[in-house]
């Protein structure tokens, strides 16, 4: 099972997200929230709840369905106001029911070779939480996680003003079965949020959260500002134009794992009509792209 947290008011990003939601923007050639689905088909989790702020979830529905496309399953939920990201746990109670959950934010983009089996690793090994370390040259923008030389946890913490390593937590999170019943413990932080870090805090101090290091040359980016989106889509351009390929791309991944059919690909291709991401769904169907 797996989460998509795609509400929240994108207001840095108005007036581009103010008719609709920051992650239908298209990140180069397709919407923004097509990264974070294929991010959660590559490790394999097919039954996905899509948690949206109250006037865009029929954009998201008209958008993606209820899955069948991929042969997996969309379900929706709404976040009135957004009250932090941890809530995604009380809102997703129902859907969770008391199973092991992937959360994803809806603006993170991640891309390297080799993901797909590090995510169904993490998941197969998954004892209490995993979170995922990234290198970058401004960790006081983001939740930061302080390791020793075996990449254990030391400390955590949300956007440092001194802050004790380079590692930023991404927004891609594995948790076991307790995390409900952790987040109906969290109280709401200075800034009025329950927070994903001070939920993560709650597994380091029970010894039960794991740190996976995405190292070099792999791509973690976001998109939070009108600077960070431009460099996710140049980003995105470079490597499709490079590779004539088109990357994260949910249709493909589904076909891979053998959710839908060479005909049902086809199908959606035709749905995209002459765009290249048509072409490309046409191409893999076809058998005409090399892996
Ligand atoms: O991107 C990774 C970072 O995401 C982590 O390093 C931080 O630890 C984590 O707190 C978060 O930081 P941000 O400052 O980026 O969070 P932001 O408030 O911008 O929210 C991230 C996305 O989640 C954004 O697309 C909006 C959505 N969101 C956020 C909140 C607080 C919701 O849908 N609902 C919410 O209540």
């Amino acid at each position: 099972k797996g989460i998509i947290l795609a509400a929240g008011a994108g207001s840095r990003l108005y007036p581009a997200s103010l008719p609709i939601s920051k992650i239908l923007l298209p990140v180069y050639d397709k919407p923004m929230i097509y990264y974070p689905i294929t991010t959660l088909l590559l490790a394999g989790i097919d039954d996905i709840l899509i948690i949206t702020n109250p006037s865009d979830i029929n954009n998201f529905k008209k958008l993606l369905g209820d899955g069948s496309d991929l042969g997996i399953k969309f379900s929706y939920a709404v976040q009135e106001v957004p009250k932090g990201i941890a809530e995604s746990f009380l809102i997703a109670e129902d859907f969770i029911n008391n199973e092991p959950v992937a959360l994803i934010l809806g603006d993170n983009i991640f891309h390297g070779f080799g993901f797909s089996s590090m995510l169904k690793n993490v998941i197969q090994k998954n004892k209490g939480a995993t979170i995922f370390g990234y290198l970058v040259n401004d960790p006081e923008r983001f939740g930061v996680v302080e390791i020793d030389k075996e990449q254990n946890a030391i400390s955590l913490i949300e956007k440092p003003q001194n802050p004790k390593s380079n590692y930023a937590v991404t927004g891609l999170y594995f948790y076991d079965e307790h995390v409900v019943e952790y987040a109906k413990t969290l109280k709401p932080s200075n800034r009025g949020e329950l927070e994903i870090t001070d939920l993560n805090k709650i597994y380091l101090e029970k010894k039960a959260l794991k740190v996976e290091i995405l190292g070099r040359g792999f791509a973690w980016l976001d998109t939070g500002t009108f600077s960070s989106l431009l460099d996710a889509a140049n980003f995105v351009e470079t490597i499709e134009t490079r590779q004539s390929i088109t990357i994260s791309a949910p249709e493909e991944i589904a076909f891979i794992n053998g959710w839908i059919t060479a005909e049902q690909l086809l199908e959606s291709a035709e749905l995209y009509g002459k765009s290249p991401y048509g072409e490309h769904l046409k191409a893999v169907a076809e058998g005409k792209v090399r892996y």
